[in-house]
């Protein structure tokens, strides 16, 4: 088979360990896929800027829309980030052309998730977003292939890898709340404004799109209650300890009998709970169904190559899948069939 075209967009964290990986582990990747995987067209803003990965005979592009509309290219990689702009603009612009697109971009899915999702459906392309929850735990594919047929009642979890890390070692080690910051923001954990990590909107983002993918509802990230850790003190963690729990940054939704509720804020867990014990950077999303039962997911929350793992799923996926054949929903049922969202009263 032909080689598979990947045009990335963004080199930062997360589109240069992709890159990167992509470039190391080409044999490999076109013995499992059945054919090879070729960057063949990238777009960032610095052109010069060494990024550690090997860009000679790949088009550069300056403008990402540019590269969707033009680049010789099967599938397009948004890795620039933004809800609004380019990210939006140029995944449109992908989709119009016939492009099978992949994103890791949560606040975009969250925005407009529905719509990018009617649009690749009526086009019957893939619109793959592995690594916008949870960054490498693979929970999308989880709700929305191997859990299909389950009912579900709750998902909830820790759903963002900067808080989790600020947490852990401000009460393990005693660090400020600032330099934890600092230190998520140097690691590539945080957002490019790392407000939305710590006033809970990156949370709510992941969260909303669960919940679109477990009830079958309408994204409604502006329903969400919100509360971030930014108030947070070492006395506030202290105290909580003292008293038997941990405190954790929590997305939280559920069906109530008047609807669905959902809520993100700081939360007190019992110390001897298995969440209370995910330290780090770590994620973890735990799911509650009615054939299954409780699953819980933990893993790698954020970070360069734990996230570039999430998205090259995506990609292998695209180039093992056969054409003309039928595709998974996007949000886990045909777009124009999920359900107008009723919030709990
Ligand atoms: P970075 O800020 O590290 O990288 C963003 C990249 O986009 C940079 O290469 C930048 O170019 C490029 N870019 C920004 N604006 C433009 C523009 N207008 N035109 C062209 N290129 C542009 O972000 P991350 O890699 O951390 O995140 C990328 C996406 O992945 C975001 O949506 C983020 O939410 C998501 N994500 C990130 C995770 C993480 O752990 N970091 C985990 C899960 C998801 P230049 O380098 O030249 O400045
Ligand atoms: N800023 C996000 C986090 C990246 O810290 O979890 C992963 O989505």
């Amino acid at each position: 088979a032909d080689a598979l075209k990947i045009g990335i967009a963004g080199l930062g964290t997360v589109g240069a360990s992709l890159a990167r990986i992509l470039q190391q582990r080409s044999n490999e990747l076109a013995v499992s896929c059945g054919r090879a995987i070729r960057i063949t067209a990238v777009s960032a803003r610095d052109r010069n800027k060494d990024r550690g990965v090997d860009l000679s005979g790949i088009t550069w592009f300056d403008d990402p829309v540019e590269m969707a509309e033009k680049g010789d290219i099967d599938v397009f990689v948004e890795l620039v980030g933004g809800a609004e702009g380019t990210a939006d603009n140029s995944v449109r612009a992908a989709l119009k052309r016939g492009l099978h697109v992949i994103t890791a971009n949560k606040a975009l899915l969250a925005r407009h998730g529905v719509e990018l999702a009617k649009l690749a459906e009526e086009k019957g392309l893939l619109l793959n977003y592995e690594a916008a929850v949870a960054g490498g735990i693979p929970v999308i594919k989880a709700v929305r292939e191997s859990l299909t047929g389950n009912n579900f009642s709750r998902v909830y979890g820790i759903m963002n890898g900067t808080c989790n890390y600020i947490l852990t070692r401000m009460e393990k080690e005693g660090l400020t709340f600032e330099n934890c910051l600092k230190e998520a923001q140097r690691l590539g954990y945080a957002e490019a404004d790392p407000t939305f990590d710590i006033e809970g909107n990156d949370t709510a983002h992941k969260l909303s799109i669960l919940t679109t993918l477990v009830f079958g509802s309408q994204i409604a990230v502006d329903e969400i209650y919100l509360e971030g850790i930014s108030n947070i003190s070492i006395e506030d963690i202290h105290a909580a300890r003292d008293l038997g729990f941990r405190i954790k940054l929590l997305g939280v939704a559920q069906r109530t009998e008047t609807g669905i509720e959902q809520r993100v804020h700081p939360t007190m867990v019992p110390l001897d709970s298995v969440i209370a014990q995910v330290d780090g950077v770590t994620n973890a999303v735990a799911l509650e169904s009615d054939i299954l039962g409780e699953l819980l997911m933990v893993g790698p929350g954020a970070g360069g190559n734990a996230t570039a793992s999430a998205v090259l799923g995506d990609i292998t996926d695209i180039a093992k899948s056969r054409p003309g054949a039928q595709q998974v929903p996007v949000l886990g049922r045909p777009a124009h069939l999920l359900e107008p969202y009723r919030q709990a009263q």
